[in-house]
Parts: C-alpha cells; structure tokens; sequence
C-alpha cells in the first residue's frame, strides 16, 4: 500500500507543479488561466474517484464521496491549490492530495463511508489576487459579503465581478452558497509547516493548537515630489525615509511584544519610481500576525501612533486601509487528542505547536470543529521555489488522515 501511496502522491505534485506562470517556482494565481488547468486536472481526479463534484460561483470546489446514512452530518477535508509568486510545489497542495489518495485507499479496500466525506479544495487562500487570505473559505462561511466583495480589485484595476463573469460565475449568486455549520460533523487540514520546528525536533507530525492569525494593512505615506539633484535636503518631503522608520519600528514593536509576534513588509511601490525624482508618494503592505487578539491590537495600534508622529515630524501626511483583520484560532480539543493518539498508535512522533502562517482550518474553525495537521518542511523554508517535504512525510501525514477517516465515518453506528 505504502509503494501505491508514494507514487500517487509523486504524481499529483510533479503534475500539478507543471501549472505554473513561471518557470522559477511554482506560481499559481486564483483565477489564472494556470489554476483553471489546476482546478480542471483535480476535478478530473475527483471524477476517476467517482465523488460528486460541485464547484460554487467563488471557485470553492467539492468533490464528495457519498456516505450510507444521510442523517449524518458530513466530515470535510482539503486545503487550496493557488499558489503565491514563486512559491512551492507543497504548500495547500499536500492537503488536498493527501485527501484524494485517502479516498482511493479505503475504496481499494472496499470501505464505503456512512457519513458523506467532502473533499474541498478552497479557492484563492493566498492573498496573491486582492490582498484577502483565504477568500473562498471566508465566503463560504458568510465572513465576507456581496457588497464587499464587489469593492474587490485587482492590480491591474479589475474587479472580481469581471474576473468571475469571465469564468462563468455570478456574484450575485454567492450569499446562497453559504456552509451549513449544522450539517458537518468537522474539517481537518494537512498542510506543510512551513517552519523549522518540526525538522529541527525530528518529529513527524504536527498537531496545531492554535493558529495565528493576520492584520493586513496598506499604508500610504504621501511627500512631495521634486527634483533628486536641485532640491537641498533640508527642504525635501521625502515620504521614503518615513516609510523606512515604519518598517524599523514594525520591526521593534514585534520583536518587544512577545515572542510569537510578527510584522512584515512584503510589498512596497515608490512613485513615480525614478532614480531622479523624489517620490510623491510610498505605499506598502504591513502584516502583524500573533496567536492572541490583544497582543496583535496592540501592535496595531502602536505602529498608527508611530506613522502618525514619523511623519508629523518630517511634515508629510499617510493614510491607511485595513483589508482583513482575523481572529486567531483555537483547533477542536477533541481532535488535538484523537489526533495525538492516532500517531501514537501508527508509531509516529507528534507534537503540538501553534500555526504562524494561516490557513482555511483557521476560518471553518470559526463555525464547525476544526483541526490542522502539519508535516515537516526542509529546512523550514516555505512561499520559494525550494520548498520542499520528504515524500516519507508525505505518506505519514496520508496515513493519519486515513486513520482518521476511519475513526471518524465508518462504523459510526
Ligand atoms: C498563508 O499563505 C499565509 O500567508 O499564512
Ligand atoms: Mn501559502
Ligand atoms: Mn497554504
């Protein structure tokens, strides 16, 4: 069985690393011509499996193996496929591979479930598109509305509307696709760690506890834009150099905060953008992620009062949106134990830990019980071309699901 596993598993990731919008890495944008190919390539996998496949106006997809007892409420697994600029071939990928080949074990073995298990593959969980993580995942639990998502563009000026009317989707159409919290039974994620820890500790897998969740911010800080060789320094209002303290002090408040605090920069544009001219203005994306509400409020706040004196003091102006702010979350207590027990009895090490990168498990968590299952990456580099997850890993975190499967949709009577 293990030989099977391994090579299903090669083939699913060697595939699906070939929809790619570049050649470095693998990058894979929600509603780009490459994730349609991607999407297509594990539609026609759910329908070797013969699952039910339903795929609704935002680009969440299902694909369900239909259980014996209609009365029981559903069990739901998967993760996303889009992938951010130049990232890996792993990253959202192992949890719905790793759901599709559990399915194909137990029906070599003949099982037949007896509540109905969904495989659901999230569309556009990287913020990549609009700035939004996890936005298939926060449409299909009502967090994000009709009217806001109309407001939604991209960065060449798009709306979504356009980009789903272009894929045969209507917007109008989305409040009528919402979860059903009372009809599931629970949802559990495998993902890469995307982290050191588990490699550094030799452990197989990762049973998260809590998951830490984003503030994501675009700030712009507007000066005045003049001539780089004629205009002396002391008569500048140079909006980059204030942006630059930002960034320092984003990085001090994190790192005084607490431990499990982070704050990143990871997008800038200076305009007009030429050598010569001092710009007109600077804006960038600010990330504040922590594992408890408080502490990320705090550094939220803490950085506005910054920019606000930062650039007081050198005479220019800012302006912010904030475009999410989600709450961290706590995984079903259950399931952490079931979870421990399960790897205990497969003979692999566990260990508990919280979530630093954020996942859909973090929004379902929200309504139904949600568990998220890490397997270890290489040296903890993830969201590179060379992230990368032993294929043994690979198996052992399949063979969990599995495990679980079974304890959680057959013999329920
Ligand atoms: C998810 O991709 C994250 O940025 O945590
Ligand atoms: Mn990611
Ligand atoms: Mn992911």
């Amino acid at each position: 069985m293990t030989a099977e596993i391994e090579n299903n598993l090669k083939d699913y990731i060697k595939t699906l690393s070939t929809y790619t919008s570049t050649e470095e890495g693998v990058t894979r944008v929600v509603y780009s011509e490459e994730d349609e190919h991607a999407k297509h390539y594990i539609k026609q996998k759910m329908f070797d499996l013969q699952l039910e496949i339903t795929e609704d106006e935002i680009g969440n997809i299902f694909g369900i193996w239909k259980g014996t007892n209609p009365s029981l409420k559903s069990f739901w697994t998967g993760s996303h496929i889009d992938a951010p600029t130049h990232g890996g071939k792993y990253d959202g990928v192992v949890g719905v591979i790793s759901a599709l080949e559990a399915i194909h074990h137990l029906k070599q073995e003949g099982m037949q479930p007896e509540r109905d298990i969904v495989v659901v593959v999230f569309a556009a969980e990287e913020p990549t598109k609009f700035g939004i993580g996890c936005l298939g995942s926060k449409v299909l639990t009502g967090k994000v509305e009709k009217e806001e998502l109309k407001n939604f563009r991209d960065s060449n000026g798009h709306s979504l509307d356009e980009i789903l009317k272009k894929a045969g989707k209507k917007i109008d159409e989305i409040p009528y696709q919402k979860l059903q919290p009372e009809r599931i039974h629970s949802f559990l994620e495998l993902h890469i760690e995307q982290g050191p820890i588990l490699e550094r500790k030799n452990i197989d897998i990762g049973i998260v506890d809590v998951i830490a969740a984003p503030t994501e911010m675009n700030v712009i800080i507007y000066g005045e834009q003049r001539h780089a060789g004629s205009t002396p320094m002391d008569e500048r209002k140079d909006p980059y150099p204030a942006a630059a303290e930002a960034a320092l002090a984003l990085e001090e408040l994190t790192k005084s905060v607490s431990s499990s605090s982070v704050g990143t920069i990871g997008n800038i544009s200076v305009t007009p953008g030429t050598s010569n001219v001092i710009p007109s203005h600077v804006e960038f994306s600010v990330d504040i992620r922590d594992t408890t509400t408080v502490k990320k409020d705090k550094i939220v706040t803490c950085l506005l009062e910054k920019i606000r004196d930062i650039t007081s003091a050198r005479g220019l102006t800012y302006s912010y949106t904030i475009q999410s702010n989600d709450t961290p979350s706590k995984m079903d207590e259950q399931g952490v134990e079931k979870l421990k027990n399960l790897c205990e009895k497969l003979g692999y090490k566990s260990y508990v830990m919280n979530s630093g990168a954020y996942h859909d498990a973090m929004v379902l968590a929200s309504c139904v019980r949600a568990n998220l299952l890490f397997v270890p990456s290489y040296k903890g580099i993830s969201h590179a071309p060379s992230e990368h997850t032993d294929i043994i890993h690979l198996i052992k975190g399949t063979k969990v699901l599995i495990d679980y499967m079974k304890t959680e949709c057959f013999n329920q009577a």
